[in-house]
C-alpha cells in the first residue's frame, strides 16, 4: 500500500511537469536548488523563510520520495513561517509533507501545528514508520500565503520536508466554497490531486470496457479512477460512510459515475441519498463520467447510500468520491462572508493496483 502510495505521487508530479502553471517547489532542508529527473525545479528554502536548521535524513528512510531526505527543523521560535508567492489570482493547491526519518536520533517523532495565513490547518502527528501530508485548496486574497509551523509540546521542534503550491482553475469545484483543504490520492492526475484506491467490503471491484472517457466531469478526476469502480452484488444497496468528529462542520461531497458496459437489455438506475436526505436519481452512462453532488451541514458520520430504483436490473456502481468537510470562518485581514477551509477529506474509488 505504501508502495503504491509512493508511485502514485511520482506519477502525478511527472504528469505534471508537462503543464507550464506556476508551480513554487521548496525541498526544505536542501542545501541548494536542482532539477529533479523530470526537470523540475525544487528550490530550498533561502527565498520563504529565514529561520529554521537543515538537517539530512538517514539513508533507511522508508521514502522513495527525493525531497524527502532532508528537512528543516525549528527549534528556536515557536511559530516559523514560510511566505509561498501567489502571484495569479486563483485558488491554490498547497501541499506539505513531513518525513522525520529520526533524523535526531531520537526516535521521538514530534507532533506540531501546521496553519496558514493565521488559521489552523492540521495538527501534523509524525511517527517513525510513513511520511505523512496535508493538502488544501485555498483562495488567497493577497499576493502570498504564510504557512507556518508552530510548536505545541515542550521539546517537541516542527520540521517540513517538502512545501509546494500552483494554481487552480476557476471553473473546478464550482459548487465549494472558495477556500478549501483536502486529502486525495491517486496518480496521473492532472491537477496532481492523489487519489487513493479502495475497495470497501462487500462490494465487487469492475473494470469498463474501455480505456479513456467521452465525456467527463467538470472537476476532471482521472480517466483510470472512473474506469474503475465498484458494485453492489446483486442489486442490493451500497452504502458508504465516513467518520468525522462530533462537531458541526460543513460537508460537500462529489460522487463520480460511469456505466462499465454497455448492455442495451438492462437497466441501471439508483437513488443517491446523503444521511438520508434523497439527492438525485442516477443513470450511469457508457464511457461517460457523470457526477452527483451535495453540500450538507452534519455531525458525525456522513453516511451516503446508493439505493436501486424499482425499475432497475443491474446494481448500484460508484467509480470515485470526495469528501471534504469545511471547518471554521477563516481568520484574514481581507476576509469576505463565504470564507471557509476544509480540514478533512478523503477520496475513494476501486482499483486493483
Ligand atoms: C504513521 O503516519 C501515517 C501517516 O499519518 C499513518 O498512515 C500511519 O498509520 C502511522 N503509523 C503508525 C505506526 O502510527
Ligand atoms: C445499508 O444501510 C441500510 C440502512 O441504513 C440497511 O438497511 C442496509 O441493510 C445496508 N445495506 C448494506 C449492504 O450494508
Ligand atoms: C461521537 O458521538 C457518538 C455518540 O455520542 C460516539 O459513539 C462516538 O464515539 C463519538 N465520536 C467521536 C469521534 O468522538
Ligand atoms: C465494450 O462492450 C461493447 C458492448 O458489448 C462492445 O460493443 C465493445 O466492442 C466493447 N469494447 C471493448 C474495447 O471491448
Ligand atoms: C442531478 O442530476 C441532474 C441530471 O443528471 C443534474 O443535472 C443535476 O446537476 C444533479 N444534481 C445534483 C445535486 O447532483
Ligand atoms: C448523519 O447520520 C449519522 C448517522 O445516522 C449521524 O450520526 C449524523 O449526526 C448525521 N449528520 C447530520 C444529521 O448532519
Ligand atoms: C427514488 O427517488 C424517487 C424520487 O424521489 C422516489 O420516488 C423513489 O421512491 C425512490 N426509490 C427508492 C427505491 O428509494
Amino acid at each position: 500500500m505504501i508502495k503504491v502510495l509512493f508511485f502514485a505521487i511520482l506519477l502525478a508530479q511527472k504528469a505534471f511537469s508537462q503543464d507550464t502553471w506556476d508551480w513554487v517547489r521548496i525541498d526544505c532542508g536542501s542545501d541548494t536548488s536542482y532539477k529533479d529527473s523530470n526537470g523540475d525545479t525544487w528550490d530550498s528554502d533561502d527565498d520563504y523563510i529565514k529561520t529554521g536548521d537543515n538537517k539530512q535524513v538517514a539513508s533507511t528512510s522508508s521514502s522513495d520520495i527525493e525531497q524527502l531526505n532532508t528537512l528543516r527543523v525549528f527549534s528556536e521560535q515557536n511559530k516559523n513561517c514560510y511566505t509561498v508567492p501567489t502571484p495569479t489570482s486563483a485558488r491554490y493547491f498547497v501541499r506539505a509533507m513531513f518525513w522525520y526519518g529520526n533524523y535526531d536520533g531520537l526516535s521521538k517523532p514530534p507532533t506540531f501545528d501546521l496553519e496558514f495565513d493565521g488559521n489552523k490547518w492540521a495538527t501534523v502527528v509524525t511517527n517513525t514508520t510513513s511520511f505523512t501530508y496535508y493538502e488544501m485548496i485555498y483562495a488567497t486574497k493577497g499576493d502570498s500565503i504564510s504557512i507556518c509551523l508552530a510548536r505545541t509540546r515542550d521539546q517537541e521542534f516542527p520540521f517540513i520536508s517538502r512545501l509546494e503550491s500552483l494554481p487552480l482553475p476557476d471553473d473546478m469545484y464550482p459548487q465549494m466554497r472558495r477556500d478549501m483543504a483536502w486529502f486525495i490520492r491517486y496518480p496521473d492526475d492532472k491537477y496532481n490531486r492523489i487519489w487513493e484506491p479502495q475497495i470497501p467490503p462487500g462490494l465487487d471491484s469492475v473494470t469498463a470496457n474501455f480505456t479513456s472517457l467521452d465525456e467527463t466531469s467538470v472537476n476532471v478526476p482521472p480517466d483510470s479512477a472512473i474506469i474503475k469502480a465498484v458494485e453492489a452484488s446483486a442489486t442490493d444497496r451500497i452504502n458508504l460512510s465516513f467518520g468525522f468528529d462530533n462537531v458541526s462542520h460543513l460537508d460537500h461531497v462529489e460522487m463520480y459515475f460511469t456505466e462499465p458496459f454497455l448492455e442495451t437489455s438492462e437497466t441501471r438506475s439508483f437513488n443517491v441519498t446523503v444521511n438520508g436526505s434523497f439527492v438525485n436519481t442516477t443513470t450511469p452512462e457508457y464511457q461517460i463520467c457523470t457526477s452527483v453532488w451535495a453540500n450538507l451541514q452534519s455531525i458525525g458520520t456522513l453516511d451516503i447510500e446508493l439505493v436501486p430504483t424499482e425499475d432497475s436490473t443491474l446494481a448500484p456502481i460508484i467509480s470515485a468520491i470526495e469528501v471534504y468537510t469545511v471547518s471554521q470562518p477563516l481568520v484574514i485581514a481581507t476576509t469576505s462572508q463565504n470564507d471557509c477551509k476544509t480540514h478533512f477529506t478523503l477520496k475513494f474509488f476501486n482499483s486493483n493496483t
